[in-house]
């Protein structure tokens, strides 16, 4: 979900500003997947990396994700949704970890649309994380391949990457579910987040669907 600290610039706004308009896209978007039939849906909302932001910043965004759980969290349980995080929890404040395990209790027997928030999420930390599992497990070599590798990931039973979309153009990984996306089909869009439609979601769902997925055969 990038580009809400672009989207305020260009409106001499905050950068918080942008961050409220980034959030105000979730329910759209989230009633637009349902329609197209999507079964599983991720949103990166922070990084490892963003704590490297502005103390201010980052309070900020903290503040916002308790307030939009807050709302949004009993909307998504009457639509369906189960709601599950991706991320280093231990670093997180309190209050955003209870609110975490509140959304996860609450809509834990939900099968409509299976919704991840990737928070203070890191694909390497999650693949370190794994790894270092694996071995206080004790596994041996050659019980380690990649069908068990995955089963150490943070949400094992998330599939692999249909179709990543990154928004405001940029033309990077930015450290995302690198173990799972490995043959993911790439949707880039100069569009800001908080511009970000359901059209424009549509379109994106258009296009992964022209596409012909080889898997490196032919
Ligand atoms: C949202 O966009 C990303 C987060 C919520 C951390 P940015 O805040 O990265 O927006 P830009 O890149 O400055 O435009
Ligand atoms: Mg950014």
């Amino acid at each position: 979900m990038d580009g809400n600290g672009r989207w305020a610039q260009r409106r001499w706004l905050p950068r918080a500003a942008g961050h409220r308009a980034g959030v105000a896209v979730l329910t759209p978007l989230l009633e637009a997947a349902g329609e197209a039939g999507v079964k599983t849906l991720t949103l990166y909302a922070f990084s490892t990396e963003n704590w490297a932001r502005p103390v201010d910043e980052v309070d900020t965004l903290m503040s916002l994700f308790l307030e939009t759980a807050r709302k949004k969290v009993p909307q998504l349980n009457d639509r369906g949704a189960r709601l599950r995080f991706l991320g280093r929890r231990e670093h997180l404040p309190e209050s955003v970890r209870a609110a975490m395990r509140e959304a996860e209790d609450l809509t834990a027997q939900n099968d409509r649309l299976d919704v991840y928030i990737a928070l203070n999420y890191g694909g390497r930390s999650e693949i370190v994380d794994a790894a270092r599992r694996i071995v206080a497990d004790g596994l041996s070599p050659d019980e380690v391949d990649e069908a068990t590798f995955s089963k150490y990931l943070y949400a094992p039973e998330v599939p692999e990457v249909d179709l990543l979309i990154r928004t405001s153009g940029e033309l990077r990984i930015s450290n995302f579910l690198l173990w799972q996306i490995a043959y993911a089909e790439f949707y880039i869009t100069d569009t800001l987040w908080p511009d970000f439609s359901r059209e424009e979601f549509f379109r994106a769902i258009e296009s992964y669907a022209s596409r012909s997925r080889r898997r490196g055969g032919v």
